[in-house]
């Protein structure tokens, strides 16, 4: 009887799966493959020694020789697929950021993580200073109806003043009857309004938000742009308080060498009214182009709240008085960064945002 070539097949199949678990790298097992399962491999050297077996001998070890090597083969692609896995994850552990539950894969350095807009950042920047001194944040609707944009701000239907705000309308309800708010002014009717119901006056607050206009856009005017909104209702207020915070917001904001000068104004709402103007940035008041030679800049309109807008919204103005502001927030940046054009404010170029901090 002779021995079966077959008779150390386990120990060899263990061998071969040992040398396969030490495969180090995917370069590795591509070299050694050949060696496992190739033409010189032990596995194809056995087959070819049953050829001398009898017929039935010869059925049955190789039957048993193909399940060697189906299991040897199993074995290289599952150490192929883990080993790819390893590559992967090494590679992912050098091109990757971790933010609290945020994995970011497949960085490529340097990251360019874009920029906060000119108009964020001095929204941000304008909420501090108030905030500074006092005053809280809120914020209003973009769509309002005629009556918080208008009627409530002592704008009657037909009035004159609405000339002033060419106006988007929403087709809601009644024809004109919804519109995007021209600017911040109906967030005071809001806060007013909520401060009544909740018995929560005094109020002192600034109302950051977008506003819209049917402008054609030029170097100083965008129809989509920002306001910020100041209120205080409380008792005793004076013209005198007006103009303190105007001032010291002024050079807090754009810095001790620009100060603030109020105009008489007309606005429907405060009575009486100004127009709020600073020291132009450019020239630093000896006058240029961007002031027309004025060395002022206007920035937005500012008076003591009309008693009929105390009125339409249930306040005692024999009790209470205050004022209000508006002015633009991108006409702030383009004066605190001196932007020639506005324009530049909303196209977003990153290289034009790096030079701001
Ligand atoms: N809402 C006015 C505008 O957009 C600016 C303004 C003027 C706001 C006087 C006020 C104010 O609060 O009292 O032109």
């Amino acid at each position: 009887m002779t021995t079966s070539p077959l008779k150390d097949l386990d120990q060899q199949v263990e061998s071969l799966l040992a040398t396969i678990g030490a495969l180090t790298d995917a370069e590795a097992l591509r070299e050694a493959e050949p060696s496992i399962t190739g033409k010189r491999s032990i596995l194809s050297t056995l087959q070819k020694s049953l050829g001398s077996l009898e017929p039935e001998a010869r059925r049955d070890a190789g039957a048993e020789l193909q399940e060697a090597r189906r299991i040897v083969e199993a074995a290289l692609d599952s150490r192929r697929a883990e080993l790819a896995l390893v590559a992967r994850s090494q590679a992912l552990a050098s091109d990757r950021i971790e933010l609290g539950d945020v994995v970011v894969e497949n960085v490529r350095w340097p990251v360019n993580a874009g920029h906060p807009s000119l108009v964020a950042s001095t929204q941000r920047r304008l909420e501090d200073v108030f905030v500074a001194m006092g005053f809280r944040v809120s914020e209003g609707p973009e769509v309002e109806s005629d009556w918080y944009n208008f009627e409530a701000l002592n704008i009657p239907p037909a009035h004159p003043a609405r000339g002033l705000w060419d106006t988007f309308y929403v087709e809601l309800g009644d024809p004109e009857t919804v519109v995007l708010r021209t600017h911040t002014s109906p967030t005071q009717v809001h806060l007013m309004e909520s401060a009544v119901r909740s018995n929560a006056l005094p109020i002192h607050a600034v109302m950051p938000g977008r506003c819209f206009r049917r402008d054609a856009p030029d170097a100083r005017h965008l129809a989509t742009f920002h306001q910020i909104e100041g209120l205080v209702v409380d008792r005793g207020i004076t013209f005198a308080d007006l103009a303190g915070v105007i001032e010291t917001f002024t050079r807090a904001f754009f810095g001790a060498d620009i100060s603030s000068r109020l105009r008489p104004g007309f606005f429907p709402f405060t009575e009486p009214s100004a127009e709020f103007e600073i020291t132009c940035t450019i020239c630093h008041g000896e006058g240029c182009r961007t002031c027309s030679q004025t060395g002022w800049i206007e920035l937005g309109g500012c008076g003591m709240l009309d008693p009929a807008v105390l009125d339409a919204v249930g306040i005692d103005a024999e009790e209470w008085s205050g004022f209000a502001f508006g002015f633009g927030i991108d006409r702030c940046a383009q004066m605190r960064h001196q932007i020639a054009d506005m324009r530049a404010l909303i196209e977003n170029d990153v290289r034009f945002l790096r030079q701001f901090s």
